[in-house]
């Protein structure tokens, strides 16, 4: 189904099914333990061995010497596959380092082993026992330190050009009445996802199959076939549950391509799960960034001018944080200019995490906004609204689909109270705790991509969906089912969802927030060929053909939809393919985030007492899946705040707090009452479900506003993320 005219009224307009608070129909198997995860899979074929990783030692250089002799006599040991005896690799697509390294290092615990054993505990072992000597080389860490020798990066699909200028910003900055000129930074961060990277291989004949943990199916299959130089027919990735992505798992991992190299070398399914500490240091994470932000403003508050400038790191031929690309959409401004830099980092590679771009770029930005609101004696919500726009102002023919982040600003005040706070800091106090409140806008963009499914109706009347779309933790499962029950008239119970299987119809997948909209989108298509062969077998005429109650009716007939699939299942199956709506009218996601915290006068001890968001982002498909993902990412946009910081040793390239406990995420008693709201919304741009994403505008701006809260409680304004205690008092 093409969509490139916006959405007229459709079946799921009744929102008998969409749009309710549903609980999760994976819920049960989840809560009691039956929901398989890559790991688990231990009855799928027989014979399973265990293969364990080792990594590189070393950020940069070549390895001299591997001594496997120990290791190959230890007890249980089946394999040993290296770079050496693997056969000819081809990177994939979307690696920036090798999934098998070596000799050549190109980052810390870079794999460059497996050892495949009978037992976990015996390929553990024997994998202790490799001995590699490495020529060592000077690698560069330091972002700070690079950053003079960071250059333009190429443009890209999802981060647009590296620059962008419009008007005059040099001059208009220059003769701005108030004028604000600082530098931000926020760390190097990890995805902490609980289920680390895991896969379990089979092969049967030339044909590979990987139960892996895994965001983006077809990308996957697409990178293993390459890898390994074979067809991608003859490579099946199934993934119907994931322990939590947040992007570290849109791409196929080492753990994917060493337990397929053990498996071939062992005659054996072979299974292999990332050691924790490798989810740090062998795998992606966000990359660190500095900031410069340029505003100036007139006496009255326009925003004239209007600067942002990013500086990331990753490895040869790697990507940049594209953490400036917000500033060309969210505030109005005559003059202005945006660029990207890349250095050259030899830290573990760079990649997307939980809104990439946006995420560090508005915990920069809104900093800076409260910061020129107060220079120029505004309220920040004032300042905000005053610069409001309608349209793209990069490119002032090109409106928004929808906007009302003024409406998310309003309504968040009125909710969260925000007359009563202070304009100038540190003027509340109870007891010891110096108490205050900030705000800051939310914003991300929509994206929308090809999605297909299957939908089928059985002769048993049940509706069973298939799509290799996956569920993350995000609650697809159950939009999935809302989108095909709306759609065929059918209770939630007449539905079946199968998801992962990348033998059923390519999706959009889980990433960039695009998950939800795009996914059902393409369930919808389906659900309308489905429809078309119900009325066909009945002699219907399909265009008043009503589905309802689980009955089909046509003029003054009625039948039991089951019925239409007596003679035998009917199936239909599409996608939802996009025009130019999304060229000819900038689509994103909108949010207000409030927050309250108390800062110890003593210790700095800093507590989020109060979180609210109020979000702008079209139809919401599940009032409760939304919500959970929402307080999920602000609890993330807290920890962004003030805990999480991947320590990097400068002089040896490597994550120093590589697990759980050195890398602090927040846990509950960290985390106060969130109040989320939903605006009313439905964006006939978007799709014929006229819903956007939710799960990433949900941590955008949220580090801000805590920052925020914590400069009008205290006094101090910290520039560089994490606030920790440190930098408090
Ligand atoms: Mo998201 S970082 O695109 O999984």
């Amino acid at each position: 189904m093409r969509f490139d005219t916006p959405a007229t009224t459709n079946p799921i307009d009744q929102l008998k099914v969409i749009g309710q608070p549903t609980d999760r129909i994976d819920g049960p198997l989840k809560t009691t333990g039956l929901a398989r995860y890559a790991y688990e899979q231990h009855d799928v074929v027989a014979n399973q061995a265990y293969g364990y990783p080792v990594g590189a030692t070393i950020a940069k250089g070549r390895i001299t010497a591997m001594d496997l002799a120990a290791a190959r006599r230890a007890p249980g040991v089946l394999t040993i596959v290296t770079a050496e005896n693997a056969g000819k690799l081809v990177k994939g697509n979307f690696n920036t380092a090798k999934l098998l390294g070596g000799p050549e290092i190109e980052h810390y615990h870079q794999a460059i082993a497996v050892v495949v054993a009978e037992t976990f505990e015996q390929a553990r072992a024997a994998a202790a026992l490799i001995a590699v000597d490495y020529a060592e080389e000077a690698g560069s860490f330091d972002l700070a330190a690079a950053r003079d020798s960071a250059e333009k990066p190429e443009a890209s699909d999802f981060g647009g050009p590296p620059d962008t200028s419009v008007g005059d910003f040099a001059g208009a900055f220059a003769s701005a009445h108030a004028r604000l000129d600082q530098t931000y930074t926020t760390p190097d961060q990890a995805h902490a996802m609980m289920e680390p990277h895991a896969t379990l291989a089979a092969w049967e004949g030339d044909k590979l199959t990987l139960w892996t943990s895994n965001q983006m199916i077809a990308w996957g299959k697409a990178d293993v076939a390459r890898t390994l130089g074979i067809g991608k027919d003859k490579v099946r990735l199934i993934s119907p549950f994931v322990g939590g992505g947040f992007g570290s798992k849109l791409f196929v991992r080492a753990d994917a391509l060493l337990a397929a190299l053990g498996a071939r070398a062992s005659g054996r399914p072979v299974k292999v799960a990332l050691p924790r500490p490798y989810t740090f240091n062998n795998t992606t994470h966000r990359p660190a960034t500095i900031q410069r932000i340029r505003i100036g403003a007139s006496a009255e508050g326009r925003i004239t001018a209007i600067g942002h400038e990013g500086w990331s790191g990753d490895l040869p031929g790697g990507a940049p944080e594209t953490a400036v690309n917000q500033t060309r959409l969210i505030y109005a401004g005559e003059n202005r200019m945006t660029a990207t830099r890349l250095a050259v980092l030899h830290l573990p590679e760079g990649n997307a995490m939980r809104a990439p771009g946006e995420a560090p770029g508005m915990m920069a930005l809104e900093l800076a906004m409260d910061e020129m609101a107060e220079t120029l004696g505004l309220d920040p919500i004032a300042f905000r609204t005053l610069n409001e726009t309608e349209v793209d102002p990069e490119n002032p023919k090109r409106p928004f689909s929808q906007r009302q982040l003024v409406e998310c600003y309003r309504i968040g005040a009125e909710r969260f109270g925000w007359d009563r706070r202070r304009p100038h800091p540190r003027q509340v106090r109870e007891g010891r705790w110096l108490v205050g409140m900030g705000m800051a806008a939310g914003f991300r963009n929509n994206l929308l991509a090809t999605s297909g499914a299957r939908v089928r109706l059985g002769e048993d009347g049940m509706v069973t969906v298939e799509t290799d779309m996956t569920d993350i933790g995000t609650g697809t499962y159950t939009i999935v089912a809302q989108t095909a029950a709306e759609m065929m008239g059918v209770p939630l119970e007449s539905v079946i969802v199968r998801l992962g299987d990348s033998s059923f119809p390519v999706s959009a997948g889980s990433g960039g927030q695009w998950g939800a909209n795009n996914s059902t989108a393409g369930v919808y298509a389906a659900c309308v060929k489905l429809r078309e062969a119900v009325a066909q077998r009945l002699g219907f005429n399909s265009s008043d053909t009503v589905f309802a109650e689980g009955e089909v009716r046509s003029g003054n007939r009625s039948v039991p939809l089951a019925q239409a699939a007596a003679s035998g299942a009917l199936t239909g199956e599409d996608s939802i393919e996009y025009g130019d709506l999304a060229k000819t009218h900038q689509q994103s996601t909108f949010a207000a985030h409030f927050v309250e915290v108390g800062v110890d006068a003593f210790t700095a001890e800093v507590r989020v007492r109060r979180m609210l968001a109020v979000c702008a982002a079209g139809r919401i498909l599940n009032p409760k899946s939304a919500r959970s993902q929402v307080i999920g990412a602000m609890t993330m946009g807290v920890g962004a705040a003030l805990m999480e910081e991947l320590a990097v040793d400068k002089r040896r390239g490597f994550f120093v707090n590589h697990d759980l406990a050195g890398y602090e995420v927040p846990v509950h008693a960290d985390i106060p009452h969130q109040e989320v709201v939903f605006l009313d919304e439905a964006d006939p741009m978007s799709s014929p479900m006229k819903a956007k994403g939710v799960g990433e505008l949900g941590i955008c701006g949220v580090g801000a506003a805590v920052a925020n809260a914590i400069y009008n409680a205290s006094g101090t304004r910290v520039r560089h993320y994490p606030i920790t205690l440190d930098k408090l008092i």
